[in-house]
């Protein structure tokens, strides 16, 4: 049996396994702040000498920003299919530094989870699947599929570089399914309970950073307050114009692309397990907000939200100073969902924005960035045969399940690949992502490689 094979296979190599997920990492590979780039090399570097190393064919690839990798395993013959798989390397960066227990970039297992940056976004999920190839070519074992890996480094800020790519590069990425680990099991509230998931929706994001102009100086408030606009009071009234006091968008039009849920899928997400007590015990919050027709799980994945990720401008050090400060900025990030997009969400939001703005202030948008929103067929063969490997992996019924996260290039890759995305899940909702403490569980990194290896092995 293959299955016994593989995991003797893993069990005899756990060791050099976890020793070489600490190697991966070590970098600081931090897309969001160009002073990383030399880190990020070194990493793209790396992962292309390990790809190199258990016999693929890996080379990198240089974008006008961080250079993905590529690997390709051709065995199985033309006639067969091929799966890709994506991930990235890149990661978030480790602020705030003081609430990690242990170094971010020193790997550390602890009580049967690696904690460190990118353990489980994305480093420790890509590394399943390199590692699970490893395994079956080093057994001999017969792998009757062809596999390409596309690994970025700037997902976590955007992902240009892919993007472009793989607009002019549909040919060597062509594949039969699209395999990704980068999302989470689902749990109720209590991880003990979490399921495997697969998950067959994403959502969209878009950003955008906007300032609000006022007067040329800082002004004494007492002097010219009454006659000349604040631009952080402006900046707030316009905020509080986007929701109304539940969430729902009051740009018009705005959900006029919105897919509705159907009554099947709202009986199917309903029967997930979901804890309201839990969750808000968790959170240290009395309530919830929302649209009250949707369940939370509807509203945190299926429905469209708008947060500002940040406001800056005027005096906020130590003290008081009674200023009407010349200009104010806010960051910007929406959620949309199926069949939004998200260069025209941003261009709605600019014009409403521009359309609500008083004529004592001018505004400036810069830094617009986004991807679209995912959906994924749930009857493909790569679900079918997922869902069986998970089974046999972890000896449990997956779920079927949206993220309200968003992952950008995979609605691209459906579209110009022309197969459907897998979302086979590893994480779990404790892993802390892009949060102090990141996590993943050594018994989902060995499984993950073992579920890989049995995806592989029975997908033909
Ligand atoms: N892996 C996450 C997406 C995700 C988040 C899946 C939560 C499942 C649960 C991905 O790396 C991510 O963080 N995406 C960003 C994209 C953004 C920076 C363009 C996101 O969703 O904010
Ligand atoms: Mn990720
Ligand atoms: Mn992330």
């Amino acid at each position: 049996m293959i299955i016994e094979q593989v995991k003797s296979a893993i069990k005899s190599e756990e060791y050099r396994l976890l020793e070489e997920l600490k190697s991966f990492l070590r970098f600081k590979s931090i897309s969001t702040n160009p002073i990383y780039k030399n880190e990020i090399y070194s990493c793209a570097n790396w992962l292309v000498d390990n790809f190199k190393s258990i016999g693929l064919n890996s080379n990198l690839i240089e974008t006008d920003t961080n250079p993905l990798v590529y690997a390709e395993y051709n065995g199985a013959g033309i006639d067969k299919p091929t799966i890709l798989v994506y991930g990235h390397y890149d990661v978030q960066p480790e602020v705030p530094i003081e609430l990690w227990n242990s170094d971010p970039f020193e790997p550390l297992v602890k009580d049967g989870f690696i904690y460190g940056r990118g353990t489980a976004d994305d480093k420790g999920q890509i590394f399943t699947h390199v590692k699970a190839i490893e395994v079956l070519l080093k057994n001999k074992i017969k792998i009757p599929v062809n596999v390409k890996f596309i690994i970025e480094g700037e997902e976590e800020s955007g992902g240009e570089a892919i993007e472009k790519f793989l607009l002019t590069n549909s040919e060597l990425l062509s594949c039969d399914c699209i395999l990704i680990s980068d999302t989470e099991w689902h749990d109720g509230g209590d991880v003990a309970k979490a399921l495997p998931a697969i998950c067959y929706s994403l959502r969209g994001i878009g950003g955008f950073e906007m300032t609000v102009i006022g007067p040329n100086r800082d002004l004494h408030s007492g002097s010219y307050g009454g006659a000349v606009a604040n631009p952080i009071n402006i900046l707030c009234e316009m905020i509080a114009k986007v929701t109304n006091e539940v969430g729902y968008i009051q740009i018009p039009n705005y959900y006029n692309n919105v897919l509705p849920l159907s009554n099947e899928e709202r009986i199917e997400l309903a029967k997930l397990d979901f804890n309201e007590i839990e969750y808000k015990k968790d959170l240290n919050v009395n309530s919830l907000t929302g649209e009250a027709k949707y369940s939370v799980i509807e509203r945190t994945s299926a429905r469209p939200t708008f947060d500002v990720n940040g406001i800056s401008g005027g005096y906020t050090d130590e003290g008081h100073k009674s200023i009407i400060p010349s200009r104010a900025t806010a960051k910007f990030s929406f959620r949309i969902v199926p069949n939004q997009n998200w260069q025209e969400a941003v261009e709605q939001f600019k014009s409403y924005f521009i359309s609500i703005a008083p004529d004592s202030v001018r505004l400036e948008f810069k830094n617009e960035q986004g991807g679209n929103p995912v959906l994924a067929p749930i009857d493909s063969k790569g679900v079918v045969v997922a869902r069986k490997a998970l089974k046999d992996a972890f000896n449990l019924d997956s779920v079927l399940m949206r993220e309200g996260g968003s992952i950008p290039i995979v609605s691209l890759f459906q579209e110009q690949l022309k197969a459907p995305a897998v979302l086979m899940a590893l994480g779990l909702s404790t892993d802390n992502i892009h949060s102090p403490n990141e996590n993943f569980a050594l018994s989902h990194y060995y499984g993950g490689i073992l579920a890989s290896a049995l995806f592989l092995t029975s997908y033909e």
